[in-house]
């Protein structure tokens, strides 16, 4: 069984469709890359996938071992980024997902929330309060959260965003690391150059499906064209 599967799947709000006809599938061990113009649907897919926007038709199954298993580094709104906390509480939060309404966290989460921030080279500012990091660090800081969530699956909506492009290269560095070790991905990107790169997947939204299925089999010239509607 795959993760996720879309089948003929329309997403809309009240009555309007944003994409229509969505139909793909992630499997375990996946690296699925999302592109699209801006206002193309990319972020209620994944709005969508995590359950939070009911389909206007079609069917999303996700795999049942899933549930709470699932990171999630939404896109950056200004506002997320006043949290009044310490980073390493932050980051812990990010084990509550796992515990239902008993908010209170174990060693394990402590171990766990530990773990995490090492790996993103956070550790020594744990004690730093969150709001005043910047953008790299901050975005480190969102991704150790996600991953205290993730048993199984990271999704990452546009996690580069507000980088330079040194900190937006050790990002993708990382999440790429993340997928060598057995992490399944799926990343909206408007880099298209290293969703091509790092990805085993690309899904191209328009106002339909414009491509899904493997990294090598996508003709991104001839999708582009469709894109801007030059053929059809
Ligand atoms: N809560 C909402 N209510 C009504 N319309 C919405 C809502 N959220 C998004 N939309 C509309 O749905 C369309 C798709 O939005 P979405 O955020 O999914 O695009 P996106 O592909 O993620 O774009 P971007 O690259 O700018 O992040 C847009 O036209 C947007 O205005
Ligand atoms: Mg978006």
């Amino acid at each position: 069984m795959s993760l996720i599967s879309f089948e003929k799947v329309t997403l809309g709000y009240e009555g309007q469709p944003v994409v229509k006809d969505l139909t793909f599938e992630v499997n375990k061990g996946d690296y699925l890359c999302v592109l699209g113009q801006n206002g193309s649907g990319k972020s209620t897919m994944m709005k969508a996938l995590l359950g939070f926007l009911a389909p206007m038709s079609g069917r999303i199954t996700r795999d049942p071992k899933l549930k709470n298993a699932i990171g999630y580094l939404p896109q950056q709104e200004p506002a997320q980024s006043d949290f009044p906390a310490s980073v390493y509480e932050v980051v812990l939060s990010g084990c509550q997902n796992r515990k239902g309404f008993f908010p209170f966290y174990n060693k394990a989460d402590r171990a766990l929330c530990e773990e995490k921030m090492a790996l993103l080279g956070i550790a020594d500012i744990a004690g730093r309060s969150f709001k005043d990091l910047s953008g790299g660090q901050k975005q480190r800081a969102l991704l150790a959260r996600a991953l205290c969530a993730a048993g199984d699956l990271l999704l990452l909506d546009e996690p580069a965003a507000a980088l330079d492009p040194v900190a937006a290269e050790e990002l993708y560095v990382l999440v790429r690391a993340l997928h060598k070790k057995g992490m399944t991905v799926i990343m909206i990107s408007h880099d298209p150059e290293r969703a091509i790169r790092d990805a085993t997947h690309i899904l191209h939204l328009g106002q339909e499906m414009l491509y899904f299925g493997p990294t090598a089999d996508y003709d991104r010239p001839a999708i582009l064209k469709r894109e801007r509607g030059e053929i059809t």
